[in-house]
Protein backbone atom coordinates (compact mmCIF):
# COMPACT_ATOMS: atom_id res chain seq x y z
CA UNK A 1 0.00 0.00 0.00
CA UNK A 2 1.36 3.44 -1.09
CA UNK A 3 1.76 6.69 1.33
CA UNK A 4 -1.66 9.03 0.95
CA UNK A 5 -1.93 12.55 2.38
CA UNK A 6 -5.75 13.70 1.91
CA UNK A 7 -7.89 16.16 2.61
CA UNK A 8 -11.07 17.21 0.74
CA UNK A 9 -12.84 20.63 2.45
CA UNK A 10 -15.96 20.48 0.48
CA UNK A 11 -19.33 20.38 2.48
CA UNK A 12 -21.70 17.97 0.66
CA UNK A 13 -25.08 18.57 0.81
CA UNK A 14 -26.98 15.65 -0.45
CA UNK A 15 -30.44 14.91 -1.31
CA UNK A 16 -34.37 16.25 -2.12
CA UNK A 17 -35.27 19.73 -1.43
CA UNK A 18 -31.53 20.28 -0.36
CA UNK A 19 -31.45 23.72 -1.88
CA UNK A 20 -34.70 25.01 -1.14
CA UNK A 21 -33.60 24.29 2.81
CA UNK A 22 -30.21 25.41 3.37
CA UNK A 23 -28.65 27.71 0.22
CA UNK A 24 -30.08 31.04 2.15
CA UNK A 25 -27.83 29.42 5.62
CA UNK A 26 -25.20 29.00 3.38
CA UNK A 27 -25.09 31.97 1.69
CA UNK A 28 -25.77 34.58 4.37
CA UNK A 29 -22.07 33.16 5.90
CA UNK A 30 -20.45 35.20 3.02
CA UNK A 31 -20.51 38.98 2.06
CA UNK A 32 -23.33 40.64 -0.39
CA UNK A 33 -22.01 40.33 -3.53
CA UNK A 34 -22.68 36.71 -5.84
CA UNK A 35 -21.25 35.93 -8.96
CA UNK A 36 -23.99 33.32 -10.19
CA UNK A 37 -22.41 31.38 -13.75
CA UNK A 38 -24.35 28.76 -15.51
CA UNK A 39 -24.62 27.20 -18.75
CA UNK A 40 -26.64 27.78 -21.56
CA UNK A 41 -30.46 28.08 -20.63
CA UNK A 42 -31.23 24.13 -18.88
CA UNK A 43 -31.50 25.74 -15.35
CA UNK A 44 -33.92 28.55 -16.59
CA UNK A 45 -35.85 25.44 -18.26
CA UNK A 46 -36.14 23.95 -15.55
CA UNK A 47 -37.24 26.43 -13.19
CA UNK A 48 -33.85 26.29 -10.67
CA UNK A 49 -32.88 29.90 -11.55
CA UNK A 50 -35.72 31.30 -10.31
CA UNK A 51 -35.73 29.32 -7.05
CA UNK A 52 -32.10 30.18 -6.97
CA UNK A 53 -32.87 33.94 -7.31
CA UNK A 54 -35.47 34.00 -5.11
CA UNK A 55 -33.72 32.33 -2.11
CA UNK A 56 -30.97 35.01 -2.59
CA UNK A 57 -33.57 38.13 -2.88
CA UNK A 58 -30.90 39.96 -0.13
CA UNK A 59 -27.74 39.57 -2.04
CA UNK A 60 -26.38 42.00 -4.68
CA UNK A 61 -26.11 39.73 -7.64
CA UNK A 62 -24.34 39.16 -10.74
CA UNK A 63 -24.29 37.20 -13.56
CA UNK A 64 -22.14 35.01 -15.93
CA UNK A 65 -24.19 32.85 -18.21
CA UNK A 66 -23.67 30.75 -21.69
CA UNK A 67 -20.67 28.79 -20.34
CA UNK A 68 -20.32 25.94 -23.00
CA UNK A 69 -19.50 22.78 -22.55
CA UNK A 70 -16.05 21.85 -22.63
CA UNK A 71 -15.58 25.17 -20.92
CA UNK A 72 -13.80 27.95 -23.13
CA UNK A 73 -11.02 30.24 -21.72
CA UNK A 74 -12.06 32.69 -24.50
CA UNK A 75 -14.90 34.26 -23.54
CA UNK A 76 -16.03 32.70 -20.15
CA UNK A 77 -12.53 32.78 -17.83
CA UNK A 78 -12.15 36.08 -19.02
CA UNK A 79 -15.22 37.66 -19.02
CA UNK A 80 -15.79 36.13 -15.30
CA UNK A 81 -12.35 37.55 -13.87
CA UNK A 82 -13.59 40.59 -15.44
CA UNK A 83 -16.66 40.48 -13.42
CA UNK A 84 -15.49 39.54 -10.07
CA UNK A 85 -12.86 42.39 -10.04
CA UNK A 86 -14.76 45.05 -11.18
CA UNK A 87 -17.41 43.95 -8.44
CA UNK A 88 -15.47 42.64 -6.15
CA UNK A 89 -17.41 39.67 -5.71
CA UNK A 90 -17.33 37.90 -2.18
CA UNK A 91 -18.77 34.31 -3.58
CA UNK A 92 -19.26 32.20 -6.75
CA UNK A 93 -22.93 30.01 -7.06
CA UNK A 94 -21.85 27.99 -10.06
CA UNK A 95 -24.95 26.24 -10.85
CA UNK A 96 -25.07 23.71 -14.06
CA UNK A 97 -22.97 20.88 -14.86
CA UNK A 98 -19.09 20.41 -14.80
CA UNK A 99 -18.40 22.80 -16.95
CA UNK A 100 -19.90 25.61 -15.57
CA UNK A 101 -17.98 24.48 -12.27
CA UNK A 102 -14.89 24.29 -14.06
CA UNK A 103 -14.73 27.48 -15.74
CA UNK A 104 -16.08 29.07 -11.81
CA UNK A 105 -13.12 27.23 -10.72
CA UNK A 106 -10.51 29.07 -12.97
CA UNK A 107 -12.49 32.20 -12.85
CA UNK A 108 -12.06 31.79 -8.74
CA UNK A 109 -8.39 31.19 -8.85
CA UNK A 110 -7.74 33.60 -11.49
CA UNK A 111 -9.43 36.20 -10.20
CA UNK A 112 -7.16 36.73 -6.62
CA UNK A 113 -4.48 37.20 -9.11
CA UNK A 114 -2.61 40.10 -10.99
CA UNK A 115 -1.09 37.91 -13.50
CA UNK A 116 -2.74 36.51 -16.92
CA UNK A 117 -5.23 34.08 -16.62
CA UNK A 118 -3.92 31.99 -18.92
CA UNK A 119 -0.66 31.80 -16.90
CA UNK A 120 -3.08 30.78 -13.69
CA UNK A 121 -5.11 28.37 -15.57
CA UNK A 122 -1.83 26.40 -17.00
CA UNK A 123 -0.24 26.85 -13.53
CA UNK A 124 2.64 28.70 -14.93
CA UNK A 125 1.70 31.11 -12.05
CA UNK A 126 0.78 29.01 -8.77
CA UNK A 127 -2.76 29.91 -7.64
CA UNK A 128 -2.38 31.35 -3.87
CA UNK A 129 -6.15 31.86 -2.78
CA UNK A 130 -8.95 31.70 -4.73
CA UNK A 131 -12.71 33.56 -4.26
CA UNK A 132 -14.91 31.17 -2.06
CA UNK A 133 -16.91 28.88 -4.16
CA UNK A 134 -21.00 27.13 -3.75
CA UNK A 135 -22.36 25.27 -6.72
CA UNK A 136 -25.24 23.15 -7.04
CA UNK A 137 -24.73 20.51 -10.12
CA UNK A 138 -27.22 19.27 -12.16
CA UNK A 139 -25.09 16.56 -13.70
CA UNK A 140 -23.91 13.30 -12.54
CA UNK A 141 -20.15 13.11 -14.10
CA UNK A 142 -17.40 14.76 -13.46
CA UNK A 143 -17.09 14.86 -9.58
CA UNK A 144 -16.00 18.24 -10.29
CA UNK A 145 -18.25 18.83 -7.30
CA UNK A 146 -15.84 17.37 -4.07
CA UNK A 147 -12.62 17.87 -6.11
CA UNK A 148 -9.99 20.22 -6.46
CA UNK A 149 -9.71 20.22 -10.56
CA UNK A 150 -10.77 21.96 -13.79
CA UNK A 151 -10.87 21.36 -17.41
CA UNK A 152 -10.46 24.59 -19.71
CA UNK A 153 -9.81 24.48 -23.36
CA UNK A 154 -8.66 27.16 -25.31
CA UNK A 155 -10.01 26.71 -28.86
CA UNK A 156 -7.07 28.78 -30.82
CA UNK A 157 -4.35 25.99 -29.70
CA UNK A 158 -6.98 23.17 -29.57
CA UNK A 159 -5.46 22.88 -26.08
CA UNK A 160 -7.58 20.87 -23.47
CA UNK A 161 -6.11 21.24 -20.27
CA UNK A 162 -6.60 20.59 -16.20
CA UNK A 163 -6.02 23.26 -13.26
CA UNK A 164 -5.21 22.24 -10.16
CA UNK A 165 -5.19 23.85 -7.03
CA UNK A 166 -6.40 23.19 -3.23
CA UNK A 167 -7.77 26.38 -3.42
CA UNK A 168 -10.75 25.42 -6.02
CA UNK A 169 -12.19 23.15 -3.74
CA UNK A 170 -15.58 24.14 -3.29
CA UNK A 171 -16.72 25.18 -0.18
CA UNK A 172 -20.19 23.53 -0.69
CA UNK A 173 -21.69 21.94 -2.66
CA UNK A 174 -25.52 21.17 -3.40
CA UNK A 175 -26.44 17.93 -4.55
CA UNK A 176 -30.03 17.20 -5.32
CA UNK A 177 -30.90 14.20 -7.55
CA UNK A 178 -34.05 15.44 -8.92
CA UNK A 179 -32.10 17.56 -10.85
CA UNK A 180 -31.16 15.21 -13.30
CA UNK A 181 -34.47 13.79 -13.97
CA UNK A 182 -34.29 16.33 -16.97
CA UNK A 183 -31.01 15.13 -18.36
CA UNK A 184 -30.83 14.15 -21.94
CA UNK A 185 -30.36 10.11 -22.47
CA UNK A 186 -27.22 11.32 -24.31
CA UNK A 187 -25.64 13.46 -21.08
CA UNK A 188 -26.71 10.53 -18.64
CA UNK A 189 -24.74 8.29 -20.06
CA UNK A 190 -22.15 10.11 -21.29
CA UNK A 191 -22.49 10.71 -16.76
CA UNK A 192 -21.90 7.25 -16.58
CA UNK A 193 -18.94 6.14 -19.17
CA UNK A 194 -16.98 9.70 -17.57
CA UNK A 195 -17.57 8.37 -14.06
CA UNK A 196 -16.87 4.36 -15.04
CA UNK A 197 -13.64 5.85 -16.52
CA UNK A 198 -12.53 7.84 -13.67
CA UNK A 199 -13.02 4.58 -11.38
CA UNK A 200 -11.06 2.46 -14.56
CA UNK A 201 -8.25 5.38 -14.66
CA UNK A 202 -7.54 4.39 -10.72
CA UNK A 203 -8.14 0.79 -11.00
CA UNK A 204 -5.86 0.05 -13.56
CA UNK A 205 -2.20 0.99 -11.70
CA UNK A 206 0.53 -1.77 -10.38
CA UNK A 207 -0.03 -1.39 -6.91
CA UNK A 208 -3.57 -2.05 -5.21
CA UNK A 209 -5.40 -3.04 -2.26
CA UNK A 210 -8.23 -5.39 -2.09
CA UNK A 211 -10.40 -2.83 -0.42
CA UNK A 212 -10.06 0.12 -2.89
CA UNK A 213 -10.77 -2.66 -5.53
CA UNK A 214 -13.86 -3.72 -4.39
CA UNK A 215 -14.89 0.02 -3.62
CA UNK A 216 -14.49 1.08 -6.59
CA UNK A 217 -15.88 -2.45 -8.85
CA UNK A 218 -19.14 -2.29 -6.17
CA UNK A 219 -19.27 1.54 -7.93
CA UNK A 220 -19.20 0.38 -11.36
CA UNK A 221 -21.63 -2.33 -10.94
CA UNK A 222 -23.68 -0.05 -9.10
CA UNK A 223 -23.48 2.05 -12.15
CA UNK A 224 -23.90 -0.60 -14.49
CA UNK A 225 -27.57 -1.47 -13.37
CA UNK A 226 -29.01 1.96 -12.17
CA UNK A 227 -28.51 3.58 -15.21
CA UNK A 228 -30.87 0.71 -17.35
CA UNK A 229 -33.27 1.70 -14.11
CA UNK A 230 -32.76 5.71 -15.07
CA UNK A 231 -33.50 4.74 -19.03
CA UNK A 232 -36.56 3.02 -18.30
CA UNK A 233 -37.71 5.53 -15.66
CA UNK A 234 -35.79 8.94 -15.75
CA UNK A 235 -37.45 9.99 -12.76
CA UNK A 236 -36.42 7.12 -10.56
CA UNK A 237 -34.91 9.22 -7.46
CA UNK A 238 -33.57 6.05 -6.04
CA UNK A 239 -31.40 5.09 -9.45
CA UNK A 240 -30.53 8.89 -10.13
CA UNK A 241 -29.40 9.39 -6.04
CA UNK A 242 -27.21 6.14 -6.21
CA UNK A 243 -25.35 7.34 -9.50
CA UNK A 244 -24.72 10.67 -8.27
CA UNK A 245 -23.14 9.23 -5.11
CA UNK A 246 -20.75 7.34 -7.66
CA UNK A 247 -20.08 10.28 -9.61
CA UNK A 248 -19.35 12.94 -6.69
CA UNK A 249 -16.79 10.42 -5.07
CA UNK A 250 -15.45 9.42 -8.31
CA UNK A 251 -12.79 12.05 -9.23
CA UNK A 252 -11.70 12.84 -5.87
CA UNK A 253 -8.96 10.09 -5.39
CA UNK A 254 -11.14 8.64 -1.84
CA UNK A 255 -11.46 5.22 -4.11
CA UNK A 256 -8.25 4.74 -4.55
CA UNK A 257 -6.36 6.20 -1.52
CA UNK A 258 -3.35 3.43 -1.24
CA UNK A 259 -3.07 2.63 -4.53
CA UNK A 260 -0.26 4.07 -6.62
CA UNK A 261 -0.74 6.38 -9.69
CA UNK A 262 -1.85 5.17 -13.00
CA UNK A 263 -1.52 7.92 -15.13
CA UNK A 264 -5.14 9.10 -16.49
CA UNK A 265 -3.63 7.76 -19.57
CA UNK A 266 -7.46 7.72 -21.05
CA UNK A 267 -8.28 11.18 -20.44
CA UNK A 268 -4.88 12.32 -21.96
CA UNK A 269 -6.01 10.82 -25.01
CA UNK A 270 -9.71 12.17 -24.93
CA UNK A 271 -8.91 15.44 -23.98
CA UNK A 272 -7.33 16.01 -27.00
CA UNK A 273 -10.39 14.59 -29.18
CA UNK A 274 -12.29 16.97 -27.21
CA UNK A 275 -9.33 19.77 -27.60
CA UNK A 276 -9.52 19.46 -31.19
CA UNK A 277 -13.13 18.47 -32.28
CA UNK A 278 -15.48 19.85 -29.11
CA UNK A 279 -16.94 16.05 -28.45
CA UNK A 280 -18.88 15.30 -25.54
CA UNK A 281 -16.10 14.08 -22.72
CA UNK A 282 -17.82 10.81 -21.59
CA UNK A 283 -18.75 9.63 -25.05
CA UNK A 284 -14.77 10.26 -26.18
CA UNK A 285 -13.85 8.37 -23.28
CA UNK A 286 -16.38 5.08 -24.06
CA UNK A 287 -14.99 4.66 -27.30
CA UNK A 288 -10.69 5.24 -26.11
CA UNK A 289 -12.12 2.72 -23.42
CA UNK A 290 -12.34 -0.77 -24.76
CA UNK A 291 -9.19 0.20 -27.55
CA UNK A 292 -6.90 1.22 -24.96
CA UNK A 293 -7.42 -2.11 -22.76
CA UNK A 294 -6.67 -4.12 -25.86
CA UNK A 295 -3.84 -1.99 -26.65
CA UNK A 296 -1.93 -2.11 -23.18
CA UNK A 297 -2.18 -6.46 -23.89
CA UNK A 298 -0.09 -5.77 -27.06
CA UNK A 299 2.26 -3.05 -26.09
CA UNK A 300 3.25 -4.78 -22.66
CA UNK A 301 6.22 -7.58 -21.98
CA UNK A 302 7.33 -9.87 -19.19
CA UNK A 303 5.93 -9.07 -15.85
CA UNK A 304 3.98 -5.43 -16.87
CA UNK A 305 2.34 -7.83 -19.37
CA UNK A 306 1.22 -10.46 -16.82
CA UNK A 307 -0.39 -7.13 -14.62
CA UNK A 308 -2.38 -5.79 -17.42
CA UNK A 309 -3.28 -8.92 -18.38
CA UNK A 310 -4.29 -10.08 -15.08
CA UNK A 311 -5.93 -6.35 -14.20
CA UNK A 312 -8.01 -6.33 -17.11
CA UNK A 313 -9.18 -9.66 -16.32
CA UNK A 314 -9.93 -8.98 -13.00
CA UNK A 315 -11.84 -5.78 -13.69
CA UNK A 316 -14.11 -7.43 -16.28
CA UNK A 317 -14.63 -10.53 -13.75
CA UNK A 318 -15.78 -8.40 -10.92
CA UNK A 319 -18.16 -6.41 -12.80
CA UNK A 320 -19.37 -8.15 -15.19
CA UNK A 321 -18.63 -11.76 -14.04
CA UNK A 322 -16.40 -12.74 -17.44
CA UNK A 323 -13.75 -14.88 -17.50
CA UNK A 324 -10.70 -13.91 -19.65
CA UNK A 325 -9.42 -10.18 -20.71
CA UNK A 326 -10.63 -10.43 -24.24
CA UNK A 327 -14.01 -10.93 -22.48
CA UNK A 328 -13.81 -8.19 -20.23
CA UNK A 329 -13.15 -5.79 -22.88
CA UNK A 330 -16.00 -7.29 -25.12
CA UNK A 331 -17.67 -6.63 -21.99
CA UNK A 332 -17.48 -3.36 -21.64
CA UNK A 333 -17.72 -2.39 -25.21
CA UNK A 334 -20.94 -4.16 -25.99
CA UNK A 335 -22.79 -2.75 -22.07
CA UNK A 336 -21.91 1.06 -23.61
CA UNK A 337 -23.03 0.04 -26.90
CA UNK A 338 -26.63 -1.62 -25.32
CA UNK A 339 -27.77 1.42 -23.77
CA UNK A 340 -26.74 3.48 -26.89
CA UNK A 341 -23.41 5.33 -26.42
CA UNK A 342 -21.77 5.81 -29.89
CA UNK A 343 -18.44 3.41 -29.91
CA UNK A 344 -16.53 5.15 -32.95
CA UNK A 345 -15.05 8.07 -33.26
CA UNK A 346 -17.02 7.91 -36.98
CA UNK A 347 -19.97 7.87 -34.71
CA UNK A 348 -18.87 10.82 -33.75
CA UNK A 349 -17.75 12.62 -36.61
CA UNK A 350 -13.96 12.49 -36.61
CA UNK A 351 -12.03 10.93 -39.18
CA UNK A 352 -8.41 9.98 -39.60
CA UNK A 353 -6.89 13.09 -41.24
CA UNK A 354 -5.67 14.35 -37.57
CA UNK A 355 -4.84 11.15 -35.85
CA UNK A 356 -0.77 12.21 -35.88
CA UNK A 357 -1.36 15.63 -35.03
CA UNK A 358 -3.16 14.49 -31.87
CA UNK A 359 -1.02 12.21 -31.16
CA UNK A 360 1.60 14.67 -31.19
CA UNK A 361 -0.43 16.84 -29.27
CA UNK A 362 -0.79 14.12 -26.60
CA UNK A 363 2.42 12.91 -25.94
CA UNK A 364 4.40 16.50 -26.04
CA UNK A 365 1.83 17.41 -23.42
CA UNK A 366 0.52 14.37 -21.52
CA UNK A 367 3.50 12.30 -20.21
CA UNK A 368 1.86 9.39 -20.77
CA UNK A 369 5.16 7.42 -21.16
CA UNK A 370 5.65 7.73 -17.13
CA UNK A 371 1.74 5.79 -16.97
CA UNK A 372 1.17 2.71 -15.64
CA UNK A 373 1.87 1.20 -19.42
CA UNK A 374 3.78 3.84 -20.93
CA UNK A 375 2.40 4.93 -24.33
CA UNK A 376 4.39 7.03 -26.68
CA UNK A 377 3.23 8.72 -29.81
CA UNK A 378 2.75 5.44 -31.80
CA UNK A 379 0.64 4.02 -29.37
CA UNK A 380 -1.56 7.12 -29.10
CA UNK A 381 -2.01 7.27 -32.43
CA UNK A 382 -2.81 3.25 -32.63
CA UNK A 383 -5.03 3.38 -29.79
CA UNK A 384 -6.84 6.52 -31.91
CA UNK A 385 -6.86 4.47 -34.95
CA UNK A 386 -8.37 1.62 -33.53
CA UNK A 387 -11.24 3.62 -32.32
CA UNK A 388 -11.60 4.66 -35.80
O1 LIG B 1 -25.38 24.53 -20.67
P1 LIG B 1 -26.68 24.04 -20.14
O2 LIG B 1 -27.86 24.66 -20.80
O3 LIG B 1 -26.76 24.07 -18.64
O4 LIG B 1 -26.81 22.47 -20.60
C1 LIG B 1 -25.88 21.48 -20.22
C2 LIG B 1 -24.92 21.11 -21.35
O5 LIG B 1 -25.49 21.33 -22.61
C3 LIG B 1 -26.64 20.20 -20.01
N1 LIG B 1 -27.18 20.03 -18.67
C4 LIG B 1 -26.49 20.09 -17.50
N2 LIG B 1 -27.32 19.80 -16.47
C5 LIG B 1 -28.55 19.57 -17.02
C6 LIG B 1 -28.46 19.74 -18.41
N3 LIG B 1 -29.54 19.60 -19.22
C7 LIG B 1 -30.71 19.28 -18.65
N4 LIG B 1 -30.86 19.07 -17.32
C8 LIG B 1 -29.81 19.21 -16.47
N5 LIG B 1 -29.95 18.94 -15.16
O6 LIG B 1 -25.70 19.16 -20.27
C9 LIG B 1 -24.76 19.61 -21.24
C10 LIG B 1 -23.37 19.18 -20.82
O7 LIG B 1 -22.97 19.86 -19.64
P2 LIG B 1 -21.46 19.82 -19.13
O8 LIG B 1 -21.39 20.64 -17.91
O9 LIG B 1 -20.54 20.13 -20.25
O10 LIG B 1 -21.26 18.26 -18.79
P3 LIG B 1 -20.37 17.54 -17.73
O11 LIG B 1 -20.88 17.74 -16.36
O12 LIG B 1 -20.24 16.16 -18.20
O13 LIG B 1 -18.96 18.30 -17.82
C11 LIG B 1 -18.03 17.99 -18.84
C12 LIG B 1 -16.77 18.80 -18.66
O14 LIG B 1 -16.09 18.46 -17.43
C13 LIG B 1 -14.72 18.10 -17.71
C14 LIG B 1 -14.83 17.53 -19.10
O15 LIG B 1 -13.57 17.43 -19.74
C15 LIG B 1 -15.77 18.51 -19.77
O16 LIG B 1 -15.08 19.68 -20.15
N6 LIG B 1 -14.21 17.22 -16.64
C16 LIG B 1 -14.00 17.75 -15.42
C17 LIG B 1 -13.47 17.03 -14.39
C18 LIG B 1 -13.21 17.61 -13.05
N7 LIG B 1 -13.39 18.88 -12.82
O17 LIG B 1 -12.80 16.93 -12.14
C19 LIG B 1 -13.08 15.63 -14.54
C20 LIG B 1 -13.60 15.01 -15.78
O18 LIG B 1 -12.73 13.96 -16.13
C21 LIG B 1 -13.79 15.89 -16.96
O19 LIG B 1 -12.58 15.95 -17.72
ZN1 LIG C 1 -13.65 12.51 -17.00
Amino acid sequence: MVNFDYQTPTRLIFGRGVVAEKLRDVMAQYGPRVLITYGGGSIKRSGLYDQVIDLLADKEIYELPGIAPNPKFNPSVIDGVRLCKEHSIDVILAVGGGSVLDCTKAIAGAACSDADPWDVVTGKVPTLSAIPIVDIITLAATGSEYDSGAVISRTETCDKLAYFSRHVFPAVSFIDPTYTFTLPVKQTLAGIADCINHIMEQYFCSEHIMMNDAFMTGAVRSLVANVKKVLAQPDNYDARAEIFYATTLGCNGIYALGNSAGGWPMHAIEHALSGHYDITHGEGLAIITPRWMAHILRCTEGELHEQAVERVTSFGRDVFGTTTAAESIAAIHDFYKSIGIPMTLHDVCIDDSRIDEMAHHVAVNEGLEHAWVPLHEADIAAILRDSL
